[in-house]
């Protein structure tokens, strides 16, 4: 019997096309607008989701697959943008924590300084009061997901894997000193567009959660955007799933 079954998201194609060349058995399914192909991967049950870019359809394609689906985890991994000024092309961080970049409130000012923000973090679906309220501003990933990669990580040769912290929104964020101020005052690694709003619909149902994303470029070491990258961390996400199937049939 199938005791887990693990949904791995990616927005790109080009994010997406080593998950689902890997899949043995593949049934190609449409749900609303979005693609999911299930079969298995060294006898892990998996469900690829192809949502798209941006915090709308991440968090419409989750809520989706996890309806039609059922995974018992997720992982939204992909590429990013550093923050950390250390982490260079290739490093992957394990989202630990991760929160929505453009969810602030701002200073009352007549005179704009942009670094006058406080984050507010989302509305999300409270089981116990069965409504939307404010919940924390950092939604964490799963600690069985995290040593999972942890496992995978001893055999990463394409640089660090670091335990960190995600800043999603819909924002390709160009200029050093806003980049460092992100990571100083909030504490973020990398920024995507994709990890926190499929982590607070993960949360909202229930369902273990891990952001994974490997940095494609960052503005630390000008480095542009390394297509290449997709694809390495699409081999590394493969292998975090192999080692939670292991870890799950040792239960
Ligand atoms: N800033 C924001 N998103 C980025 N992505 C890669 N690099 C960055 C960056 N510097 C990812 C997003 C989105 C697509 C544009 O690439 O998650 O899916």
């Amino acid at each position: 019997m199938d005791t887990q079954k693990i949904m791995l998201e990616g927005a790109m194609y080009m994010e997406t096309e080593l998950l689902l060349a890997a899949l043995a058995e593949p049934q190609e399914h449409v749900v609303g607008q979005w693609r999911f192909v299930e079969g298995r991967y060294h006898d892990v049950p998996i469900v690829v989701a192809v949502t798209s870019i941006g915090m709308t359809n991440a968090a419409a394609a989750t809520a989706l697959g996890i309806e039609r689906f059922q995974p018992t985890a997720v992982i939204s991994q992909g590429t990013a943008g550093g923050h950390d000024p250390a982490l260079q092309a290739c490093d992957i961080v394990l989202g630990k924590r991760s929160f929505d970049a453009s969810s602030y409130r701002s200073a009352q000012e007549d005179k704009v300084d942009w670094r006058h923000m406080e984050l507010m973090g989302s509305y999300a679906y409270d089981a116990a009061t069965q409504s939307f309220v404010p919940q924390a501003v950092y939604y964490l990933g799963d600690e069985r997901l995290l040593a999972a990669a942890h496992l995978a990580a001893k055999d990463y040769r394409r640089g660090r894997v670091v335990d960190g912290c995600i800043a999603s929104c819909n924002t390709w964020n160009r200029q050093k000193e806003r980049l460092q101020y992100l990571h100083d005052q909030f504490g973020s690694s990398c920024e995507d567009m994709e990890v926190n709003s499929a982590a607070q619909i993960c949360q909202q149902y229930g369902i273990p959660f891990l952001g994974i994303r490997i940095l494609s470029n960052t503005e630390f070491r000008a480095e542009e955007f390394q297509p290449e990258s997709a694809q390495v961390c699409q081999q590394f996400v493969l292998a975090v799933a192999e080692q939670y199937g292991k870890m799950s049939n040792r239960d």
